[in-house]
């Protein structure tokens, strides 16, 4: 029987227990992952549907999380269109050619997944055949992947991408919208192949002020979304507290949040709209009764119906496995009527 408790709560339906996947739940922190990047490159791993396909199933295995995400990164996109990415360990991600102008913006070419990116195309197809349970797609959120592509690579205050709006801010929309529209064309070709939900990740988003959070960031993503239909649309960024009661603007139909911000006070500003998150990754560096604890809040602050447990980012790839036992034990065994 297929496990649709993802779905059913990413659309606010009534569900028998709260269902959890984590973000970046394929990754270094588990020793399977490491066993199969050993002598390879992340991107490697990405492009090759075997590799992606096992490395998707491998956190599916070990924890039997209610959905998977197919393994992949949001910087192939700009890479797919011309920009030159490599990920340099303990650097991580580099564009070797930084949008710095209007004209390199003019320069990225109109995304084609079916030819660029058929290694994460076919294992979602093979994942979706192989599962009983739903597949997630995913892409960066326009804002988010300019960032790197204009910065190069991650920085802590932006100041390029910053300076780039200031000083060019036509190119600053184009550069947008064209990553919208190939953000779009890239999550209709994941739904084709078979994903059952997807999500924008918007990390960077939280770095704007209000205005140019709606102006540049929300309405980016809005964009994206107005052009994808038929399954649940998860809108994920880092910081939202600030803006969070305009999230549903960007027509998503789930916000996913990250650990700063209350699931009490998401509820009572966003109401029913389904949630996802939100767990501080970093609980899982504690010891097992302060994470079944934590998780236990998080459960009782959002409620028994639309709510997708996850944590508030990505897994840290120093986590122990142990923890997510517990984590996900402590999601699944949780009782309302102890609350
Ligand atoms: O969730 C999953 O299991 C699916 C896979 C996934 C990855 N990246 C794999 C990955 C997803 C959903 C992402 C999203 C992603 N990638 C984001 C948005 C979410 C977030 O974490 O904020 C961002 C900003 C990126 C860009 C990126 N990719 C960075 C900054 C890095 C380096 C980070 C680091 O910890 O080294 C990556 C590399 C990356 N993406 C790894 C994985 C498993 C580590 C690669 C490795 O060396 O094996």
């Amino acid at each position: 029987m297929f496990r649709s408790l993802v779905l059913d709560a990413l659309k606010g339906n009534p569900v028998d227990r709260t269902p959890i996947w984590l973000m970046r739940q394929a990754g270094r922190y588990m020793a399977e992952y490491r066993a199969v990047r050993e002598g390879r490159t992340f991107l490697d791993l990405c492009h090759d549907p075997d590799l992606a396909f096992e490395v998707t199933m491998q956190p599916i295995r070990a924890y039997d999380l209610d959905a998977a995400i197919v393994f992949a990164d949001i910087l192939l996109v700009p890479a797919a269109m011309g920009m030159d990415l490599s990920f340099i360990p303990g650097r991580g991600p580099v564009f070797a050619d930084p949008i710095a102008s209007p004209e390199d913006v003019a320069r990225l070419t109109v995304l084609a997944p079916e030819q660029s990116l058929t290694g994460t195309l076919t294992a979602l197809e093979r994942l979706v055949d192989a599962l009983d349970r739903p597949v997630l797609g995913f892409a960066g959120a326009p804002f988010t992947v300019a960032c790197y592509a204009i910065e190069g690579q991650g920085s802590k205050d932006w100041v390029k991408v910053r300076r780039f709006m200031a000083e060019y801010p036509d190119a600053f929309q184009a550069l947008l919208d064209k990553l919208s529209d190939a953000t779009a064309t890239w999550l209709n070709a994941q739904i084709n192949a078979g994903a059952h939900a997807v999500q924008l990740f918007d990390t960077w988003a939280g770095l704007l002020g209000p205005q140019d959070f709606r102006d540049y960031a929300l309405a980016s993503s809005k964009r994206v979304f107005s052009q994808i239909s038929g399954v649940p649309r998860i809108y994920f960024m880092r910081d939202s507290g600030a803006v969070l009661p305009w999230l549903p603007d960007t027509g998503c139909d789930a916000v996913g949040l990250d650990w700063r911000v209350s699931m009490s006070t998401a509820r009572a500003t966003l109401g029913n709209m389904p949630l996802q998150g939100n767990l501080d990754p970093m609980t899982l560096f504690q010891g097992e009764a302060q994470i079944r604890a934590a998780a236990h809040r998080v459960l009782a602050q959002a409620g028994p119906t639309g709510h997708v447990f996850n944590l508030g980012h990505g897994i840290h790839r120093f986590t122990p496995p142990e923890a997510v036992s517990i984590l996900v034990d402590a999601v699944r065994s949780f009782d309302w009527r102890t609350i």
